[in-house]
């Protein structure tokens, strides 16, 4: 496969994951999901960061995101799922799961590190959202996702959420640029 094609296609695979993680930015707030509870260290489950609206919005915009490639893909010449339009969703769908999934997750470990809502850590804030978005939708992907394109994933999520979080921190979103 042409080197830029598969650039493309990984990109255009991430997508709705990357969506599905910066949405509850501009959409989360309300209710915590861990209703304020405490884990036997003291600490918060997952802390004030992750909200009830947060969570929803960000699977929905995984889904949006996924019905938006289906309608512009499907059938095309960037078929990146065999199955049609409904097997976009459902990859969209799968990835914003995956996304808040991983999300949560590396706020639990924050909390057990005893890191503070909002102190940045590397691997928690930027690759497990990745790593349990792209394992939830491995299943439809496992012929674009070699080790290989994991590995390009990773380091491409890395550089796009630096450069996110300045901008967002330059637009007045986020009190911080991490
Ligand atoms: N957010 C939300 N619900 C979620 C995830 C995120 O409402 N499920 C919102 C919160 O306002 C949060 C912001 O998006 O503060 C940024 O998300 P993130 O960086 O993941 O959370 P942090 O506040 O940094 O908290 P943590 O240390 O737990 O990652
Ligand atoms: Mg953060």
């Amino acid at each position: 496969m042409d080197a830029a094609v598969w650039v493309i296609e990984l990109v255009l695979l991430i997508l709705p994951a990357y969506f599905a993680n910066s949405v509850p930015v501009l959409l989360g707030g309300g209710a915590p999901i861990d209703g304020g509870k405490k884990w036997s260290d003291g600490q918060r489950l997952f802390g004030d960061g992750k909200t009830v609206r947060g969570f929803f919005a960000g699977v929905l915009a995984g889904v949006a995101i996924g019905a938006l490639e289906g309608l512009l893909l499907a059938g095309g010449n960037w078929e990146i799922y065999q199955g049609g339009a409904p097997t976009y969703v459902l990859a969209g769908f799968l990835l914003g799961c995956g996304a808040m999934a991983g999300d949560l997750l590396g706020s639990f470990i924050k909390r057990r590190q005893g890191l503070a809502r909002g102190k940045p850590s590397l691997v928690m804030d930027q690759l497990l959202f990745l790593a349990l978005a792209l394992l939830f939708v491995y299943p439809l992907a496992s012929g674009l996702l070699t080790l290989e394109a994991v590995l390009f994933l990773a380091v491409l999520t890395y550089f796009v959420h630096v450069g996110a979080n300045v901008v967002a921190n330059r637009l007045g979103l986020k009190k911080v640029p991490w």
